[in-house]
């Protein structure tokens, strides 16, 4: 398998990066980056500050700095201005690559058997809607699209809507509504895969670099001074639903649903059958990310 990871980093992006990089079987050839929790330039560079502790070669290629025809709104609120909750890291050890995000995409889809690449999607979908629509015969050999986002039953976390479709809401309709082979994994199936207290020792006695960093991201990730509280909960840990999705179908519910992209970036009733995730099985997902860290 081939994938190659578009992310805003972002706590929980950087959690599902650390986990991706880790896995030899997922191929991840490339990351691409795109405005969404913090801007570009920080989106850009967490990315490569993952991919080095890591010890990963992955090259990083920078994206859209905006959404289709509207204004950046960062999440500075959850992920600080920092894109990672205050939560230091090693500086890169290079640049990011001189390819844009689209570029790229194009060429590794063009360069690629068809149907042999996929994309794990962490993000506001600008990326990938300007891929549909500069380089569409390169989109088309696509094998599938794995994106966190959307809320299907559950209230959104940006008004009706969630916050990856929200942010760029026409690029999230290009992209839903293109027919490609498309899983979306909504609020509904990562509100029930969190981390309390009891699994940041966990992780952190898993003994590699990989775990104990995304300890202290999950840390930086409770509600504030909520993990203070026994039995609290961190907040979703959305986006390494996709990396373990792609490895664990199995500890997911999936349904298909007529659904549509509106205005805002909601999900509502339309005329697209779209794969969502609607529920999870989250000890067994916890397991399998922690196993994934560590060793
Ligand atoms: C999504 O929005 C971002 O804040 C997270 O990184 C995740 O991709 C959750 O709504
Ligand atoms: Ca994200």
């Amino acid at each position: 398998m081939t994938a190659i990871i578009d992310t805003d980093p972002g706590i929980d992006d950087a959690i599902a990066i650390l986990y991706a990089l880790r896995q030899p079987d997922l191929g991840i050839a490339a990351m691409t980056t795109v405005a969404g929790n913090i801007g570009l330039s920080v989106t850009t560079a967490n990315a490569l500050r993952l991919a080095a502790l890591a010890g990963a070669p992955t090259p990083v290629h920078p994206g859209a700095a905006a959404p289709l025809g509207r204004e950046p709104r960062p999440e500075t609120g959850i992920h600080g201005n920092d894109g990672l909750g205050g939560v230091v890291l090693a500086d890169p050890d290079r640049s990011a690559e001189a390819e844009s995000a689209v570029d790229c995409l194009a060429r590794r889809l063009t360069e690629a058997p068809e149907n042999s690449v996929d994309l794990f999607c962490l993000a506001p979908l600008t990326n990938i809607a300007n891929l549909l629509t500069s380089a569409p015969a390169a989109a088309a050999r696509i094998r599938r699209v794995i994106a966190m986002g959307g809320a299907v039953e559950e209230p959104g976390n940006m008004g009706r809507a969630e916050f990856n479709l929200a942010h760029d809401p026409e690029a999230a309709a290009i992209v839903l509504h293109a027919g490609l082979d498309l899983t979306l994994i909504p609020l509904d199936a990562t509100r029930q895969f969190r981390a309390d207290a009891a699994y940041l020792d966990r992780l952190r006695a898993c003994g590699t670099l990989a775990a104990s960093t995304c300890a202290d991201l999950i840390d930086a990730y409770f509600v504030q001074t909520a993990h203070q509280a026994k039995g609290a909960e961190s907040r979703p840990l959305h986006d390494p639903c996709v990396p373990l999705f792609a490895r664990h179908p199995e500890l997911f519910r999936i349904e298909t649903r007529n659904l549509q992209v509106d205005h805002d970036g909601a999900l509502v009733p339309g005329p697209h059958p779209i794969r969502v995730a609607m529920g999870v099985e989250a000890d067994a997902l916890r397991a399998r990310l922690a196993e994934g860290l560590g060793g």
